[in-house]
């Protein structure tokens, strides 16, 4: 037994910008596809045959990669005039449908299995069922305190430090009766974190489920990379891992490797990506499509986007390299430094500690020397 679902797509992903400025957070590649690609994967896999992605603003880009099916599920869109917060915009997509669904954040990587969940949510009889997840760090989430039978008794969106008394927080997907909506008022913005599960924990009508499997919220320049190590060391399981193969190296035949550079796996080379002689890519390296990584350089534990270019010798360590980028030689990217999409940053520029570089942006020759 499955059901439907509604999938948020709505926010804005500021803190992975520049990355975001030219697309939005939830079509970011992680790998070889976009991030929403795995959510897909997710639900599909599970017998979820239809999904509404609700979007806050307009959804070209999702509705031009996926259009009305992905993985043999059925894709609807629904287009709020004007953002409706997560309760908001859940209430708009879900009066739509009959009967119980699940609700999820798109920005959120999961694998736990939704039977299950569905299970527990019919055993209690809750309007509504949380799927919970432990994180070292519950203050950029909704922390959830349960009862032993799993009933939440406190729902705390972004909890103060000295409230944080469980690791246990919303992991951003649940299974709604279609009564919760019943809470949703119409015409403004409605946060389901802040206002309804408040709410449904005072009534005692939310239980909270913690279930095993992989879980990443992919917010930062930080967990994007953690994201693609995750993927491409099967720590996540998804097709691409899957594509990997017993090797960890996944080379598109289009792709021309030099028989003097070298891949050191896990590493993911993309259709019509160049790498040259006496370069190096790897370990936890993703080369996008059409990028070039020229003689000498290094990739390592680190993306470098679609149609790219890396100069000779240049190297790129623990960092981020927006799509249509271009690197000069000798440049040397560590510690988590984003260049945005489509900027151009001169030969021999050091980019060190999450140093960001703007979207199209230009650095001269030898501008930046941080260490
Ligand atoms: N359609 C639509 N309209 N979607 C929206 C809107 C809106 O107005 N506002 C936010 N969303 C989408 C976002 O795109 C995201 O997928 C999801 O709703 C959650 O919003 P975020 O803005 O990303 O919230 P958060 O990351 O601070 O916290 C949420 O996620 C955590 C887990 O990652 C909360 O649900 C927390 O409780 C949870 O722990
Ligand atoms: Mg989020």
């Amino acid at each position: 037994m499955t059901l439907p679902a509604v999938i948020l797509v709505g926010g804005q992903g500021t803190r992975l910008r520049p990355l975001t400025d030219r697309t939005r957070k939830d079509m970011l590649a992680l790998v070889d596809r976009p991030l929403l690609a795995y959510t897909f994967e997710h639900l599909a896999g599970h017998g979820v045959a239809r999904s509404i992605v609700s979007c806050g603003y307009l959804p070209d880009q999702i509705q031009a990669a996926f259009g009305h099916e992905h993985d043999g599920m059925a894709l609807e869109y629904a287009i709020e005039d004007e953002p409706l917060g997560t309760g908001g915009a859940i209430g708009f997509a879900g009066r739509a449908l009959e009967g119980s669904f699940f609700a999820l954040n798109g920005d959120s990587l999961r694998e736990a299995d939704l039977g299950e969940m569905i299970a527990f949510h019919r055993s209690t009889g809750a309007k509504a069922t949380i799927l919970l997840t432990p994180v070292a760090d519950p203050s950029r989430y909704g922390l959830v305190r349960t009862a032993a039978d799993g009933r939440v008794e406190t729902f705390l969106e972004k909890p103060r430090p000295e409230e944080i008394d469980t690791d246990l927080i919303n992991a951003g997907l649940y299974v709604l009766e279609p009564e919760v909506l019943d809470l949703v008022p119409e015409g403004r913005a409605v946060s389901i974190e802040r206002e309804v599960f408040p709410t449904l924990a005072a009534e005692g009508s939310v239980y909270g489920i913690a279930l095993p499997g992989y879980w990443l919220d992919v917010g930062t320049p930080e967990s994007y990379l953690q994201a693609h190590r995750d993927v491409l060391e099967r720590i996540f399981s998804t097709q691409v891992g899957d594509a990997l193969g017993a090797d960890f190296t996944l080379v598109d035949d289009t792709a021309e490797v030099h028989p003097r550079a070298k891949l050191v796996p896990p590493v993911y080379v993309g259709p019509g990506a160049v790498v040259e002689e006496g370069a190096r890519l790897g370990s936890l390296a993703v080369l996008g499509a059409g990028a070039r990584l020229a003689r000498g350089g290094v990739v390592e534990n680190a993306v470098v986007g679609a149609r790219t270019s890396i100069g000779e010798g240049a190297s790129v360590v623990g960092s981020v390299v927006g799509d249509g980028a271009e690197l000069g030689a000798g440049c040397q990217l560590h510690n988590l430094a984003v260049v945005g999409p489509g900027a151009k940053v001169g030969e021999g520029n050091v980019l060190d500690h999450g140093l960001r570089v703007g979207a199209g942006q230009t650095i001269p020759d030898d501008a930046l020397h941080f260490t």
